[in-house]
């Protein structure tokens, strides 16, 4: 085990690694999960789920609900707004077993925001303290939560929020380094999350553009946060999590063992579902702009593994 790399409690829940990957809708699902786990993340999410989708037993929200335990530890992440419906919500997935809960106070996205779920809930401190205080005596495993500094520029109240949560008796807080009115614009301003982590009576996980190891470590070191958490840069590069680097032949075995889990979990298509992560595998090889197009129309598993081998040779004759 790299000596950087040591074990880390996160409130109740324990982690063998304080690098943790983020949840991403679209991205961060089982098969995902298990690769970034495989590689060495301290712990894996699920994308954000919601909690009315539990309470109505929905068949598509069932899906996002599916893990392994490959996967673990792995929290369930739920959005919503009422802390009755939430409450209900984090009692029927404790039954599922996951190894935490974390609640989605950061979700930008217009439709849950304009909802007064995600970061809208970051504009009413109060309310967030009491949804926090009701999934925390709700059940009986850790609860996290995860927040952006605030909602713009001119209402940073992350000093307000992390009272109202460590009040409520969550175990840990993953802090994203922007406002909401950032959405993914600007950077992740890891100044605000140091003085954060020193603020805090609670761990804080800091969150925001880490895109390799090292700088994982450096922000890990200077932040003073318990872990740090890894989203898009760990897409097409689960390896972020450990300090090994690929060849070109374990970048194929991945490429295949993932695709193959895709469509284990999803059937054909998980083909298709598997174009995104394809694109990010490949970038940043001589010939990926060459193969790319091709690979996003190869139809199923076979031209997928030629292509990849193909280009594969294609790169071996560069040198
Ligand atoms: C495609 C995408 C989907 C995301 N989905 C979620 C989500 O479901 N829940 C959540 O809390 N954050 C979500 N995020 C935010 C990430 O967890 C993370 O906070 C953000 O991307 C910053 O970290 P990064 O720079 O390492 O990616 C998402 C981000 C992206 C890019």
């Amino acid at each position: 085990m790299e000596k950087d790399i040591v074990p880390v409690c996160l409130g109740r829940l324990r982690a063998d690694s304080p690098l943790v990957l983020a949840p991403m809708a679209g991205y961060t699902d089982s098969p995902f999960r298990r690769i970034a786990r495989a590689h060495g993340a301290g712990f894996t999410v699920t994308e954000l789920v919601s909690v009315e989708g539990i309470v109505r037993d929905n068949k598509k929200t069932k899906k996002l609900l599916s893990f392994t335990d490959q996967e673990r530890p792995i929290g369930i992440q739920i959005f919503g707004n009422n802390p009755e419906v939430m409450e209900a919500a984090a009692r029927m997935i404790e039954t599922i077993g996951p190894d935490f809960i974390d609640i989605n106070m950061g979700c930008c996205s217009q439709k849950i925001c304009s909802g007064g779920m995600g970061a809208a809930l970051l504009q009413e401190p109060r309310h967030l303290g009491k949804i926090a205080e009701k999934i925390v005596r709700a059940v009986d495993v850790p609860v996290s939560a995860k927040i952006r500094i605030g909602w713009d520029f001119s209402s940073l109240n992350y000093r307000e929020v992390i009272r109202a949560l460590e009040d409520a008796g969550v175990d840990f807080i993953t802090v994203h380094g922007r406002t909401r009115s950032q959405m993914f614009s600007g950077k992740s301003d890891w100044n605000i999350i140091l003085e954060i982590a020193e603020l805090s009576h609670i761990p804080v996980i800091g969150n925001g553009d880490i895109t390799s190891y090292d700088e994982a470590l450096l922000r890990l070191k200077e932040s003073g946060c318990a872990a740090v958490m890894i989203g898009r840069g760990a897409v097409g590069n689960p390896w972020i999590f450990s300090p090994a680097m690929p060849d070109l032949e374990s970048l194929v075995i991945q490429i295949i063992d993932h695709l193959d889990s895709m469509i284990g979990h999803y059937g054909a298509y998980g083909i298709i579902l598997m174009r995104k992560h394809l694109v990010k595998y490949i970038h940043g090889f001589p010939y990926a702009a060459q193969f790319r197009t091709r690979l996003l129309q190869a139809k199923d598993r076979d031209e997928i593994r030629g292509l990849l081998e193909e280009l594969s040779g294609a790169e071996k004759n560069i040198v």
